[in-house]
């Protein structure tokens, strides 16, 4: 028998590990040997997008996506003010409600390839484990999903729903370390979307859907938690440009709210008026463990970051559903962070900008409603 001829690579940049993705054997995707954040190396990627969706992209992805939900293929509405054309990409008509169904959709197509394992672990505040618990359910794989006591009750009870099984956790970290846990003692795959590669993989393609809907926009504000989006877009956006079919990149814009803002932290130091709230509950990442690479992002596309506080979320949250865009309060913060930067944008010369609206508010609706009728966060 000849030896497989491999093209997809898992790559440790800081130690040199490689090895084929489908012969690595992963419960974890990051590096066996030194343990940082791996990256992945496809030697024949191509561009020819055929077909509708996530699929119509798999000549440029390391995994060949396995049964599809028809993710992707979102539409990107535009809006033209004095200042700017506005496109909003509505990644919260993804499935299950939110960009994390193109992350998931590759993740789980890796276990079925690669492991014996039938069991999916992941950690949480909502969003991911809903995906996760649903492409679980389809491929008939059990899931255990670790969310933190304030995830929003909503998002829970739809995790039960799909029949995985939640475990609470204090805090967010907390997830992690029992995520990490049941790792050490159970045959399972832990999905780690908050460094997965496998993940990032599935999220470049709405850099490529971006493109061939309305080309190379100048800018593009996404919201920042652990960074996947961010780095989706940039990789999916990079490979294009090194491909030569584009021939520049937009300018990224990561938005944290004064809850959690580890990377404005990182780029201009310390803040002096942190808040206390859960309001923007998918961007409570405290360590995002590819920081690093998300400052060379912005570096590279001489982006910025941009901090946004509650009243601003709520305010940008009811601008949103004046639209009809019905949206949940961590995709807010990119329109609320719009708002503040209309003269920077202009000063990068900045004239077509994209904002990702990541997660449905269908999911937290009892929510929402009390904040936009009366004004909780
Ligand atoms: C609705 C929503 N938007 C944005 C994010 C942040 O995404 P990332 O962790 O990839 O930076 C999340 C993460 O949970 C989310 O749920
Ligand atoms: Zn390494």
């Amino acid at each position: 028998m000849p030896a497989p001829q491999y093209v997809s690579f898992f790559v440790c940049k800081k130690c040199g590990y490689t090895e084929s993705i489908y012969s690595a054997k992963l419960k974890r995707i990051i590096c066996p040997r030194c343990g940082s954040p791996l990256s992945i190396e496809k030697r024949d990627r191509e561009w020819h997008p055929r077909g509708y969706g996530l699929i119509r992209y798999v000549s440029m992805l390391a995994i060949k996506p396995r049964r599809s939900l028809g993710e992707g293929s979102t539409p990107a509405v535009s809006e033209e003010n004095s200042s700017f054309k506005i496109v909003y990409k509505l990644e919260y008509l993804n499935p299950t409600g939110s960009f994390k169904d193109r992350g998931a959709l590759t993740a789980l197509s890796y276990v079925a390839e690669s492991l014996s394992t039938r069991h999916i672990l992941e950690d949480s505040s909502g969003n991911a484990g809903i995906s996760v618990a649903t492409y679980a359910r389809l491929y008939r794989y059990k899931a255990t999903i670790i969310v933190p006591k304030h995830a929003p009750i909503g998002k829970k009870k739809f995790i039960k729903m799909l029949g995985a099984e939640v475990v609470e956790a204090p805090t967010r970290d907390d997830a992690t370390k029992i995520a990490l846990d049941i790792l050490n003692r159970k045959n399972c795959f832990y999905v780690d979307h908050l460094s997965n590669p496998l993940f990032i993989e599935g999220i470049k393609t709405i850099a490529y859907e971006l493109y061939e809907q309305i080309g190379v926009p100048d800018a593009i504000l996404v919201p920042f938690g652990s960074g996947g989006l961010l780095l989706g877009i940039y990789y999916g956006f990079k490979e294009l440009l090194d491909l030569k079919i584009i021939d520049k990149i937009p300018h990224l814009v990561a938005v944290q709210s004064t809850a959690n803002p580890p990377l404005y932290e990182r780029i201009y130091g310390s803040i002096h008026s942190y808040e206390n709230s859960t309001l923007a509950d998918g961007l409570l990442v405290k360590n995002p463990p590819r920081i690093e690479e998300a400052v060379d992002a912005l570096q590279a596309t001489n982006g910025f970051v941009v901090l946004v506080n509650s009243s601003e979320i709520i305010h940008a949250l009811k601008e949103l559903l004046d639209k009809g865009f019905i949206v949940e309060p961590t995709s807010a913060t990119v329109y609320a962070a719009f708002s503040k930067i209309h003269d920077k944008l202009r000063d990068k010369g900045c004239k077509e900008v994209v904002i990702i609206l990541t997660g449905s508010g269908l999911k937290m609706i009892d929510y929402i409603a009390s904040i936009v009728t009366i004004g909780i966060s």
